[in-house]
């Protein structure tokens, strides 16, 4: 199969870390179809990128099942995944209500369940995939003001790790990126919130590589993972935050 041939589902890709991803992605030749809520901006995303823009919400599993059947119609059987898309509500713990939780948990979680469960099967009959998921170092290390993201985001770690472990005789390999704070709008959503922005500069000042992350940053790394340099490589986690956290 030749890259040109490989399609990749990129899920948030209008924008944010989803977009750069999904440019590095077709920069090395793959097939990307971007999947995303925002129906304005993934169509102006996928017109820029030349890739096919679906508007689907990762929550919901039979909004996932029409976007997989239009990839599959107009692009073909995807080969690769990258479970991106996610939102973040800052606030301390103490202060939330489930309606927070719900909301992030099914995002967060439950979207990347959803796309996969829906991608793999395609995966399997191939004996061939590549599934990457875009946590969070939250996930790894926690995260104040970010609790119920940050369990969401470990949620997918153990995920991806089992995975990899039940799917590998398939040929199907499964890692996840750990993103430190990266400029995006999610970023400026989490310092608008209270105490965000002076708890995000208290990190920012914390990162040994003394600045945030850029969404090419997290893109580079995930490229890697599509790579055929990562062919032997399966169920791991890379944190890709300027040394943030070394775990
Ligand atoms: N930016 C950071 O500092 C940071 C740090 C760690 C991890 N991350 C993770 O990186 C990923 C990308 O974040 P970002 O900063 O680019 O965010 P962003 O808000 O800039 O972009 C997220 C994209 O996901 C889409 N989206 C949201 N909910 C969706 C849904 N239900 N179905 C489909 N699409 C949906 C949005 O429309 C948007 O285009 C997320 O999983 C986020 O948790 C980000």
């Amino acid at each position: 199969m030749t890259v040109s041939s490989k399609i990749v589902v990129v899920t948030g890709g209008a924008r944010g870390i989803g977009k750069e991803v999904a440019r590095r992605l077709v920069a090395d030749g793959f097939s990307v179809a971007v999947w995303d809520l925002d129906e304005r901006a993934v169509m102006t995303t996928a017109d820029e990128l030349g890739a096919l823009g679906v508007t689907c919400d990762i929550a919901d599993y039979d909004s996932v099942c029409a976007a997989a059947d239009r990839t599959q119609a107009e692009s073909g059987r995807p080969w690769g995944l990258v479970n991106n898309a996610g939102i973040d509500r800052f606030g301390m713990f103490k202060d939330s209500r489930p309606a927070d939780w719900r909301a992030i948990v099914d995002v967060n979680l439950m979207g990347p369940l959803n796309v996969t469960r829906r991608l793999l099967d395609g995966m399997i009959e191939a004996g061939d995939g590549r599934l990457v998921f875009v946590s969070s170092d939250a996930g790894r290390v926690g995260s104040t003001g970010e609790a119920v993201y940050a369990s969401a985001k470990a949620g997918i770690i153990g995920f991806a790790k089992s995975l990899a472990r039940e799917t590998a005789r398939f040929g199907i390999k499964a890692n996840a990126i750990c993103p430190g704070p990266t400029d995006t709008a999610l970023l400026a959503e989490v310092r608008s919130a209270p105490r965000g922005d002076k708890i995000m500069n208290a990190v920012e000042k914390s990162i040994p590589l003394g600045r945030i992350g850029r969404p090419s940053d997290i893109a580079g790394a995930i490229a890697f993972f599509m790579s055929p340099d990562a062919d032997y490589i399966t169920g791991q986690t890379i944190s890709v935050s300027g040394g943030l956290t070394m775990v």
